[in-house]
């Protein structure tokens, strides 16, 4: 492949800093990595993003059940996933947070232009809600009444918020998929987005006013843009577009890399990418990203992996297990791009060993093995050093030439198929050389060779054509296992020098190597002993993850021992119920009024399913004074009324005193 070959821009999605990633997660960044690496190496300039989505109602939640702030909560996260990309090696050229100023004055100008361009309006937003998904759901998506991502419940929700006139673009949208079919792949994809459009788009809530962890609507304070025209805005905000106040000149990565050349996403969020982003670049008249590909998803026995379900494997233990190479491989070559993949622990084990272990690895140390016991190390390319040229036989010929033309092509084969994000037959091609080089050893029988001294060129001979198809195999693993490429050139003692593409293309290159037996470069895996230890391993932790609360509920039952201190930052106060009325838009809450001695303030509880307004209204109950106010729904509640639950019944915790005392 030639040199400068253009620019090249892939992302892949932004991750929510809700808890630590897990192995879907790492496949879909594992995937975009190699194919950064590959690109860079044949040639292109390379922009690679990726980066986190901070905002949104579920990040807030959590936070505010880990007792941090939102900021606190994702700035922990976050350095948890840059530490596991360090550990991975991750190539990313950029990583964006959308809690980046950077990031948030570029969402508002965004913001400003679309409704410049007139697709901004306010309305009343209702809909089916899904938390965990942060998605609204019209009747008709529903499956079963649930999320059609996820299956979990969702309620029903109304508010004043802006919306984004999708409606619009959904001819264009049709056109788009029409005139440039490759714009999403797989097909499959493409037709459920084509059936999506022609079901009738609906217009998009781009705003919330019920919580605040979000980037404010420019000119309405009391609202936040809803998380998915932030988070897809990452992919041209982190090249410094749109130029805002006093930023003009710092968008030249934009006009540089822009438009993508791929948004590698997984295929429940093939949807925004591919219906909402192009719309919204629509509107402000920008470029389209070339292709959004969408891949499939790593399951479990179980299903669908999921943080929230709890059902997860974690990339790091299986690093520390078998190292970063290992991972990679087994992602990019077990799995096919757009299907769904289950994952097992005897899976990864059996391709460990029959790929890396005994194919890759037994080609390298038999090899180095034989360079060394039988030359020293030193081997000559023939007809130089202390060698000449072997005369061969018709079926010495044969091998050696059927060993080089598979070695010179597999390189071209390796690009068509990352041409089609086919890691797995990129991957399967360059195992077809390292067959092909391991049979030519037993083909050629060095050991035999060493025996005779008349054969002293032929046994040169052939172990240069090893060193050759393996130094062929360290550049054209590169991409994909840059740890075991620089190794395997350190054995043949090319170390330091430059990984170049071309240069699997061409045998014969290399006068002369200096060979050395290393350490195994993936040792042999006992599977049945590693399986028992990984059960064992998973049933340690899960006693783990149990064991601080058993060993609070023993010391004394109920929550973890806490300092006067924490306790005393409490402020309790009596409080009277003065007026209870039901939330408009949501089921389970009651929208009390509260008067504590001067003061009288709005209180939102989540008991509507325990009491009916009438019920609660002349009760003395404790309230939390200083806890900090936030909107459920739209409406503002200041501070928490104290309830007793036996896990079914709630009951007040009332007092005879006043209101307005202060209960410590
Ligand atoms: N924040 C949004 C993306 C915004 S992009 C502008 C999001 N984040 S996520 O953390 O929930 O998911 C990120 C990606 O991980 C998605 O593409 C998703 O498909 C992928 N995966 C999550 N679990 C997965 C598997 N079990 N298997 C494969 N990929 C999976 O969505």
């Amino acid at each position: 492949m030639a040199k400068d070959r253009g620019k090249y821009y892939i992302t892949t999605p932004i991750y929510y800093p809700s808890s630590n990633l897990h192995i879907g997660h790492t496949y879909c960044t594992v995937m975009a990595d190699a194919m950064a690496r590959f690109k860079r190496l044949a040639g292109y300039d390379v922009m690679f993003l990726t980066g986190t989505d901070e905002h949104g109602q579920k990040i807030q939640k959590i936070a505010d059940e880990a007792g941090l702030s939102p900021q606190a909560h994702v700035d922990k996260i976050v350095e948890g996933i840059i530490e596991l990309w360090k550990t991975m090696e991750i190539s990313y050229d950029d990583f964006i947070r959308t809690t980046e100023e950077r990031h948030v004055k570029r969402v508002q100008e965004i913001f400003r232009r679309i409704n410049a361009a007139g697709d901004i309006y306010k309305g009343a937003y209702e809909g089916w809600y899904c938390t965990p998904c942060e998605s609204f759901w019209t009747d008709t998506q529903l499956v079963d009444g649930k999320c059609p991502d996820c299956g979990r419940p969702v309620e029903k929700a109304k508010e004043d918020a802006y919306f984004f006139r999708l409606s619009a673009y959904a001819d264009r949208l049709l056109e788009l998929f029409a005139t440039n079919p490759g714009f999403l792949e797989p097909e499959s994809r493409r037709n459920e987005m084509v059936a999506f459009i022609n079901q009738g788009l609906e217009d998009l809530c781009i705003s919330r006013s019920s919580f605040d962890w979000g980037i404010p609507v420019p000119g309405d304070e009391g609202q936040v843009i809803y998380v998915w025209l932030d988070a897809l805005s990452n992919y041209i905000t982190a090249l410094g577009f749109p130029a805002v106040d006093g930023t003009d000149g710092e968008d030249e990565k934009y006009r540089k890399y822009w438009p993508a050349d791929v948004h590698l996403v997984g295929k429940e969020i093939v949807r925004f990418h591919s219906i909402i982003w192009p719309a919204m670049l629509m509107s402000m008249n920008e470029p389209l990203p070339k292709q959004v590909l969408g891949h499939g998803w790593l399951l479990l026995d179980g299903g669908k992996m999921s943080k929230s379900k709890g059902n997860v494997v974690d990339p790091v233990k299986l690093i520390e297990r078998y190292g970063v190479d290992a991972l990679k491989y087994f992602l990019l070559r077990e799995y096919t791009f757009g299907q769904d993949g289950l994952f097992t622990n005897e899976v990864l084990l059996n391709r460990l060993n029959a790929d890396l272990a005994n194919d890759l690895g037994n080609l390298l140390s038999r090899t180095t093995g034989m360079a060394e016991k039988f030359q020293g190390g030193a081997v000559y390319k023939p007809g130089t050093g202390d060698y000449g040229e072997p005369a061969l036989d018709e079926a010495g010929s044969l091998v050696d030439s059927d060993l080089k033309s598979v070695a010179v092509s597999v390189a071209a084969t390796v690009e068509a198929h990352m041409d089609v994000f086919a890691f797995n037959h990129a991957l399967e091609e360059i195992w077809v050389l390292i067959r092909r080089s391991n049979k030519y050893i037993d083909e050629t029988a060095p050991w035999a060779l060493a025996k005779d001294p008349a054969a002293a060129d032929r046994l040169n001979q052939v172990l240069y054509n090893l060193s050759e198809a393996l130094r062929i195999v360290s550049i054209l693993i590169y991409p994909f296992m840059h740890y075991s490429s620089a190794e395997i050139r350190r054995q043949l003692g090319l170390a330091g020098s430059q990984v170049a593409w071309a240069d699997a293309q061409a045998f014969g290159i290399c006068e002369s190597y200096a060979l050395t037996k290393g350490e195994a470069l993936f040792p042999r895996i006992d599977v049945e002993a590693e399986l028992e230890a990984l059960e064992a391993e998973a049933a340690a932790a899960a006693a783990a993850a149990e064991a601080p609360a058993a060993e609070a509920a023993e010391a004394a039952p109920g929550k973890a021992e806490i300092e006067y201190d924490d306790f005393d930052k409490i402020d309790f106060k009596v409080g009277k119920i003065v007026e209870a009325r039901r939330h408009p838009d949501a089921d389970k809450l009651l929208i009390f009024q509260v008067k504590i001695g001067a003061e009288t303030r709005q209180i939102i509880s989540g008991v509507a399913g325990s009491f009916a307004p009438e019920d609660c209204v002349g009760r003395n109950v404790i309230v939390v004074m200083n806890l900090k106010a936030r909107k459920l729904r739209g409406e503002e509640s200041k501070g928490m009324l104290l309830f007793a639950e036996d896990g079914e019944r709630l009951a007040f915790v009332t007092t005879d005193a006043p209101d307005g005392e202060t209960v410590s």
